[in-house]
């Protein structure tokens, strides 16, 4: 028998049950057993743990649907141990595991080895995406049946993209087949080779190589055709433009079965954070203007984008501390998704309720997991947050194995207190 939990006057949100209030909420044997005012009233003992800290708040497990393990292959950035660990620091329950390791996770063996090894480390809960092609060459199509049957919950090419018109159409139509989601990292190749940054004003001060936006408006707008035409599940990975937007929107309005998500990176910086080449602030799809931001936060705000995905992407010093050119995109997102995104709440630029569901029920509703919820009987999968908690972001205290990210050191608002899956703690901060 696990230890019960109390959480006494908390503010619970939940909105898949139009919840947003203050409560007890009580835990037995991993289930919530109680939700409502003065619901623990009583409830103490040996066995009870209680947790009641003035303006915290409770919610759902938080899922991320698109994170960078790099195990198998490039272990000393990251691996399923560290990962999960520094998932269960930043609120998240389930995590996605992007297939781009060394190799690719485009067979069986490779997604049952994420699956085991999770499993056998506990905590935190590890779902493979698999490769959408062999190898993310964007030529075969993967086994897709044996990838679902042995724990994927998505298939996608992410850091390459599906360039070939026929290929994604026996794609969307294989998938189809399974009912899995195909996840496109939208990039025409043709128009990004040798790129480094955004194309646009900083890029020309710069003296880089710019990615134009329309080389993801051209992707975005063709799979949504194609979506349209072959009626799978389509998923558009770290929306970037003010363009992709545009479209999203206008699929959406037509019933197309389309979903999208945005990063924390994209929601927050813009391409002057490369001033100074700063190469923690390289990434792919790269940071846009601040009209891209506005188009992004809307659409956010407005359910045009569903969901709120980290992109976690660690690197180790050899790939970052080089010349921008020679350095590898991507940063780490895990740990600091909350904080940073809290922000965006506190402006008025997004309701908790809103925040909250594109990391709950809006990406389990993208891969077929499990909508957790805050209700009675429901699997006690919860974080706990005081959203006013100022702290700096240490390397030192990161559960990363990778650093790279552009707001090391600087102080943020919003915090983490712990992480429950099955009502066992998955992460408790140091006071
Ligand atoms: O910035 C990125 N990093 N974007 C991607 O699409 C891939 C990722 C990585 O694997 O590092």
């Amino acid at each position: 028998m696990s230890e019960s939990l109390v959480f006494r006057g908390v503010r619970a949100i939940d909105p898949s049950c139009g919840l947003d209030g203050l409560v007890d909420v009580v835990v037995e044997n991993g289930v919530i057993t109680r939700v409502g005012i003065h619901a623990a009233a009583g409830a103490a003992g040996e066995h009870v743990r209680v947790f009641a800290v003035p303006g915290a708040l409770l919610v759902p497990g938080l899922i991320d649907l698109h994170a960078h393990v790099r195990e198998p292959g490039q272990e000393y950035k990251e691996d399923v141990a560290s990962a999960l660990r520094a998932a269960a620091a930043g609120g998240f329950v389930d995590i996605c595991a992007m297939p781009n390791t060394r190799p690719v996770n485009d067979t069986r063996a490779i997604t049952e080895m994420l699956v085991a090894k999770a499993k056998a480390l506990g905590g935190c809960r590890l779902h493979p995406i698999a490769a959408i092609t062999v190898g993310q060459k964007g030529e075969t199509l993967t086994e897709m049946a044996d990838l679902k049957d042995a724990g994927a919950v998505a298939v996608s090419d992410d850091g390459r993209c599906v360039t070939s018109s026929a290929v994604m159409r026996h794609a969307l139509e294989y998938a189809r087949t399974f009912d899995l989601p195909v996840i496109q990292h939208c990039e025409d190749h043709s128009l990004t080779a040798g790129a480094q940054m955004h194309e646009g004003s900083v890029a020309t001060r710069l003296g880089l190589r710019g990615w134009p936006s329309v080389a993801e408006d051209i992707i975005v707008a063709r799979d949504t055709l194609l979506a349209e035409y072959t009626g799978a599940r389509y998923h558009v990975a770290h929306v970037s433009t003010r363009g992709a937007v545009r479209i999203l929107r206008e699929a959406k309005s037509r019933g197309i079965k389309v979903t999208a998500e945005v990063t924390p990176h994209h929601l927050l910086l813009t391409h002057e954070a490369v001033l100074g080449y700063d190469t923690a602030c390289k990434v792919n799809p790269p940071l846009r203007e601040p009209e891209d931001i506005a188009a992004l936060r809307e659409a956010l705000a407005d359910g045009t984008i569903d969901c709120i995905a980290t992109d976690h992407a660690p690197h180790g010093a050899a790939e970052k501390d080089v010349e921008f050119a020679e350095a590898a995109p991507g940063m780490i997102g895990l740990e600091l998704c909350v904080p940073l995104l809290l922000r965006l709440v506190r402006d008025g630029n997004l309701t908790y309720a809103r925040f909250i569901d594109a990391l709950t029920a809006a990406p389990a509703k993208v891969v077929g997991l499990p909508v957790p919820r805050i209700q009675e009987g429901a699997r006690a999968d919860l974080v706990l947050i005081d959203p006013d908690a100022h702290w700096t972001v240490d390397p030192s205290r990161l559960r990363s194995k990778s650093h790279n990210t552009p707001f090391l050191h600087q102080e943020v608002r919003g915090k983490v207190l712990a992480t429950f899956a099955s009502g066992v703690p998955i992460f408790e901060a140091s006071p």
